[in-house]
């Protein structure tokens, strides 16, 4: 079993986000994972299409843009031109099948976010529409939380649905992701994690990424 690995920036240092992003590709991360928060859909904030412009210069790995936004309809397109090429909007949002086309006329991979407290089943009108899920396992807002195991139990309810549409895309985990738990994450049919904590705090990025990239089971 083999898991790819987003690491989320939001855990690293800030004030260094270029050269952060440029250790976590030497260290083999698959995915760059940006956090976008407005202060109004999550309690915190995080970084505009500015920064993200800034940063893109700083790696060739694809730009993984999870926005936790009210009206993410409206960055869509700043954050295209900024070099996202994934964007993933929660289906808690407003008219997100909209959305989800928009970011499709964009060009760019569409992703569909799941809260923990929403049913899997919110997500399965637009399971034609995306080309990744992302099943959040903490409630979005801050990294280094403990990963909410009910939520988890969604990805092989989703895994099922999905596989019933035909359809075979990415299921990415995201929240509370750790070197002891991304074992069962894998188990449960995830393809992917997004790990801020579990990557940023480690003494050793390259040993944190390859022990995620590759989990075992804990006894
Ligand atoms: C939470 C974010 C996550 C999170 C990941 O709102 O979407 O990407 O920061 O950080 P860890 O892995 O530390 O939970
Ligand atoms: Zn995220």
């Amino acid at each position: 079993m083999s898991l790819k690995v987003a690491p989320s920036v939001i855990a690293g240092n800030q004030a260094e986000l270029g050269l952060e992003i440029k250790r976590i590709d030497e260290a083999g991360a698959d995915l760059i994972h940006l956090d976008v928060m407005d202060g109004h859909f999550v309690p915190n904030l995080t970084m505009g299409p500015g920064v993200v412009k800034d940063l893109r210069s700083y790696t060739g790995l694809p730009f993984d843009c999870h926005l936790m936004l009210s009206q993410p309809g409206k960055y869509i397109e700043a954050f295209a031109k900024a070099g996202a090429d994934r964007i993933s909007v929660h289906v808690e949002v407003a008219g997100v099948g909209e959305v989800l086309k928009g970011i499709r006329a964009l060009g760019k991979q569409v992703g569909l976010v799941i809260n923990p407290k929403t049913p899997a089943s919110a997500a399965d009108r637009y399971l034609e529409d995306i080309d990744f899920l992302l099943v959040m396992t903490v409630e979005p807002g801050f990294y280094g939380q403990k990963l909410i195991f009910d939520a988890l139990d969604k990805v092989p309810t989703l895994r099922q649905t999905l596989r019933t549409l035909g359809r075979d895309i990415p299921i990415q985990v995201d929240g509370g992701v750790t070197i002891e738990n991304a074992y069962q994450i894998a188990q449960a049919g995830a393809d992917e994690v997004v790990a801020g904590a579990a990557v940023f705090k480690a003494a050793d990025y390259k040993a944190a990424i390859s022990r995620l990239k590759n989990p075992v089971a804990v006894s």
